[in-house]
């Protein structure tokens, strides 16, 4: 059986998802804006932060995967859900659960920057940046983490734990 080792705990997690949608909205104050999610890592994340934040705000989920088998990212990027409205002349925020290689913002960002907003920016969990490919901004981040493969709070491995309150890491044994 795998065993979890707690990385963060929810607790924590709460405090900084207060803290980051303070950020948010002191650096947005006067605008409306437009928050992504990428699906589904960030979906728990996305539904704390939202709450965090005192703002006008509409939602608009983003669907995509970078990843074949196991933990490696292929490096090819696939739309599996994209927008449902124009974010020509808006505040969009992107809400990621984890930076790792790099290579999905990089290509998300690149994508959504053709479609002309009036600004836009990177919120993520967690960011790896031991395992960095491509350099990615990330103008609100959560926790610098080690190269370790997490789990919860949204993260899954194979599709499960992502109902898991708290972050952690599988161990063998
Ligand atoms: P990147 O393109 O390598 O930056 O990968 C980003 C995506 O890979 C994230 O949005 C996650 O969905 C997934 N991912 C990367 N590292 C982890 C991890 O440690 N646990 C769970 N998913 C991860
Ligand atoms: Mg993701």
């Amino acid at each position: 059986m795998a065993r979890i080792r707690t990385l963060i705990d929810d607790k924590t997690i709460a405090e900084k998802v207060r803290e980051l949608g303070k950020r948010i909205t002191e650096a947005h104050r006067g605008h409306e804006i437009v928050l992504v999610p990428v699906l589904k890592g960030s979906f728990l994340f996305a539904a704390d932060l939202a709450r965090a934040i005192d703002l006008p705000l509409s939602i608009d989920f983003f669907g995509c995967r970078s990843y074949g088998d196991g933990t490696e990212s292929s490096g090819v990027v696939q739309i599996t859900y994209d927008l449902t409205k124009s974010i020509e002349g808006k505040h969009v925020i992107v809400v990621e659960d984890i930076v790792d290689t790099g290579l999905t913002m990089t290509y998300l960002l690149d994508n959504f920057a053709t479609r002309r907003p009036a600004t836009l920016e990177l919120c993520s969990l967690l960011h790896k940046p031991a395992r960095t490919k491509v350099p990615v901004k990330i103008d609100y981040l959560g926790f610098t983490i080690e190269d370790v493969f997490v789990i919860g709070y949204g993260l899954d491995y194979g599709e499960k734990y992502r109902n898991l309150p708290y972050l952690g890491v599988l161990e063998q044994g």
